[in-house]
């Protein structure tokens, strides 16, 4: 059968291999198609022999899983690693996850979870591949876009803007097919890597934006930009909060315009505080998504920052989503919507155990859970900020080019 999902399993310890092997022989869909009994092993074979998933050891003398993975992630990227360990602590399970594992087995696990996390990474990253051949299609055959710039921000931290902002982006890049750059626009103490699963070591926006202030080829951005699994390009904060002194308005103005060049949509994360760069950003966004909960200091900074925005001329540009809609919390959408003199645009409800689950894991939850109320509220707000966009030249009623983008229900 050609289409097995062939595997690779990777344990010092030959009854744990054997009993594996044998668990995995009673499906028929899967093949083990060898066994290394150390990191060094493993990565020789998985060169060698391509498999689609690595079952990983996180123990192991010599090489130890996780160091194992990130080599495998470098030299064999298209072999996914399902991480085996006895502790389920969330450092352990966030170290994998940054190293490149796809997914996290407690030791005792069933043979059916098992087989479930096999065939689960394996079909994410057939999408995946899939996903990416029908985007670079499409722009083969329409080279000349000019992306839409979509700045998250909200006057007051911790409402959800690095959540929103990258479901938002990937829900688009997943869903609606667009090529998407993410951006972690909050310099100092960005988020972004984390719940993406990215090395924060890497490139980021205090390399890229002195670079292209100095006028540099603005071909070389997506050196400077990561690809996440998801399809998504992403430009990471810098590593340290001192190095975002490296980036200055006129850098981030010159970032945001080639970025556009190369995009079809572009995604901000924000910081929560007013300053230049902020204002940089704000000026060359096309939308202005503005977060606020049902929490009494949320909506009366949301009132004042409307306030300011009308001073410079973004009102137009300003949606509102309301995140954490919750009924219980006793203030009502109607109140915010009266205390602060304009309309909700969007609502995306309130769900921690769908979103604290996805950031644990370094999934976002419009992958890991698309059903969920709240995926469903995002891919909304993405079809919507998409939507306008593609319905600008159409004589198409709004409401009805929204409908017709829910394929996925
Ligand atoms: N719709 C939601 N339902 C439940 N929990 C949520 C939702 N949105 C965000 N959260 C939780 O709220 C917290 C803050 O979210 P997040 O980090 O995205 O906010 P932020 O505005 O980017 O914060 P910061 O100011 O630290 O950058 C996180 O713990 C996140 O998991
Ligand atoms: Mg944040």
């Amino acid at each position: 059968m050609a289409d097995r999902i062939q595997v690779l399993i990777v344990d010092d310890i030959p009854e744990t291999r054997d009993h594996l092997a044998k668990l995995l022989g009673f499906e028929p869909d899967i093949e083990v198609i060898g066994t290394a009994a150390s990191g060094a092993e493993a990565i020789e074979q998985a060169i060698r022999l391509l498999p689609d998933v690595v079952l990983m050891d996180i123990n192991m003398p010599d090489m130890d899983g996780i160091a194992a993975t990130e080599r495998l992630s470098a030299q064999v990227p298209g072999a996914a690693v399902v991480m085996m360990s006895v502790q389920g602590e969330a450092d352990y399970l966030r170290r994998s996850m940054l190293a490149g594992a796809r997914e996290f087995l407690v030791k005792p696990f069933s043979s059916d979870e098992l087989t479930a996390s096999i065939r689960q990474v394996y079909s994410r990253e057939r999408e995946k591949a899939g996903r990416t051949a029908v985007r670079e299609a499409a722009r083969a055959q329409d080279p000349t876009v000019e992306g839409q710039v979509v700045a998250v921000f909200s006057p007051k931290g911790g409402v959800g803007r690095t959540t929103i902002a990258v479901n938002l982006a990937v829900a688009a890049a997943a869903e609606l097919g667009k090529k998407v750059t993410l951006v972690d626009g909050s310099f100092q103490f960005g988020d972004v890597a984390v719940l993406l699963n990215l090395n924060p070591k890497d490139k980021s926006m205090a390399e890229l934006a002195p670079e292209l202030e100095q006028g540099e080829d603005p071909e070389s951005v997506e050196t400077y930009t990561q690809t996440h699994s998801s399809g998504i390009q992403v430009l990471l904060a810098p590593p340290s909060p001192e190095m975002a002194e490296l980036i200055t308005p006129a850098g981030v103005k010159r970032v945001i315009e080639i970025l556009r060049g190369h995009n079809e949509l572009v995604v901000i994360d924000c910081a929560a505080w007013f300053n230049d760069t902020l204002l940089a950003i704000l000026d060359q966004a096309d939308v202005v998504l503005t977060i606020l909960t049902l929490e009494i200091t949320s909506i009366k900074n949301t009132r004042l920052f409307l306030e300011v925005a009308e001073q410079l001329g973004y009102s137009h540009k300003i949606r509102l989503v309301l995140n954490r809609a919750d009924t219980t919390l006793g203030i009502r959408v109607a109140d915010v919507e009266h205390s602060i003199g304009r309309k909700v645009d969007h609502t995306i409800v309130s769900d921690g155990r769908a979103v604290v689950y996805a950031l644990n894991r370094g999934v976002p939850f419009v992958l890991s859970n698309r059903e969920s109320q709240v995926s469903q509220d995002v891919f909304r707000l993405a079809a919507s900020i998409v939507g306008n966009r593609d319905s600008h030249d159409e004589d198409d009623h709004k409401g009805q080019k929204g409908k017709s983008l829910f394929a996925w229900r």
